[in-house]
């Protein structure tokens, strides 16, 4: 949208563009009418009961309750109305479809690094395509990042040490902008990009035509060689480390007799801080692999241990996400 030649509003380019629009417009409009209708009242009742000549005394004001119930009862009407639009915009812009295609989004000062789990990797470009949605798990290699779509009305936090996700569904092609949202150093300005959104056959042919280290899960095969993964979680499970295999999605048990739900982030904790949960029957002999491994070399593994899990492979995205995933389908059955 453009007044006077001047951009005012991104183009509207993915499926849940025009609800997050269309709240904002109704917030806008609501504050803009009680602003401009108090701050009118404000003067013309000021002039009206100013003081006009000397000594004169205010009425005496006991209160109105009729009146108190009315502007009380009005603006909660109209605020919970705000809240329940918003609630539900916003469950449907936090939860992706499970459907929905997983790439890898890493911040870095001053960049945006993607990575495709077909073995694509883009810096500050991004090849998605049309009709389709799109998930990306973000991280960050330094400090915080934020990445944002104005085009697609998303933007999602890159945190430090965490994992983090979007989701949206580009309607058709086009090159829209990607901004960092989130100051985090002198060039926080520059960290920009664009994503290119294709036809769903150009984007086949674009992924044809790169990943020549091969896929991501392939490449997380070559890292886990190369740390040595292997030498200590054997598939057989008499190694010093835990079988990977099969463990997407299942519950392990611990030492101290907790026990968790293995996802990405039990993952990515495993590999990065290895003393923080010991599963139950092993020893705490596995290293760090804080500063050696790279968030971009982070999610190669996580997906080559994905990998090894093939019948959770389909829902390992969302066991990273649970408590999104499981309530559609239970209001579903219930219909
Ligand atoms: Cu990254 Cu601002």
């Amino acid at each position: 949208m453009t007044i006077f030649g001047i951009p005012i509003f991104p183009e509207q380019a993915s499926t849940f563009a025009k609800d997050v629009d269309a709240l904002y417009f109704f917030i806008l409009a609501t504050c803009a009418f009680f602003a401009i209708g108090v701050s009118i009242a404000v003067v013309l009742l000021g002039l009206k009961y100013r003081k006009t000549h000397e000594g004169q005394i205010g009425a005496r004001i006991e209160g109105n309750l009729p009146l108190e119930l009315l502007w009380s009862v009005i603006p909660t009407i109209i605020a919970m109305f705000m809240f329940g639009w918003g609630a539900s915009v916003y469950y449907h812009l936090r939860r992706p479809p499970d459907e929905a295609l997983h790439l890898y989004a890493v911040g870095k000062q001053w960049m945006w690094k993607f990575q495709h789990l077909e073995g694509q990797r883009e810096i500050n470009e991004l090849h998605i395509p049309a009709g389709r949605p799109v998930k990306i798990t973000i991280s960050s290699e330094d400090v915080l990042h934020s990445l944002y779509f104005p085009a697609f009305r998303t933007k999602m936090d890159a945190i430090p040490g965490r994992y983090t996700e979007l989701w949206f569904e580009a309607q058709k092609p086009g090159t829209y902008h990607i901004f960092c949202t989130e100051y985090c150093g002198t060039n926080h300005a520059g960290m920009i990009g664009n994503v290119t959104v294709l036809e769903p056959a150009a984007y086949q042919a674009w992924l044809q035509g790169g990943g020549m280290e091969g896929t991501l899960a392939q490449r997380g095969a070559k890292l886990f060689n190369d740390l040595a993964c292997q030498t200590c979680h054997l598939d057989t499970g008499q190694g010093r480390g835990p079988s990977l295999k099969d463990i997407v999605g299942t519950n392990v048990e611990f030492q101290d007799g907790t026990s968790a739900v293995i996802d990405e982030a039990y993952l990515r904790e495993s590999i990065l801080n290895s003393q923080a949960k010991i599963v139950k029957g092993y020893q705490p002999l596995m290293p760090t692999f804080q500063g050696l491994v790279s968030e971009e070399n982070l999610v190669a593994l996580l997906e080559h241990v994905k990998s090894m899990s093939p019948k959770a492979t389909a829902s390992s995205t969302a066991a990273a996400a649970p408590a999104a995933a499981t309530p559609a389908p239970a209001a579903a059955e219930k219909k």
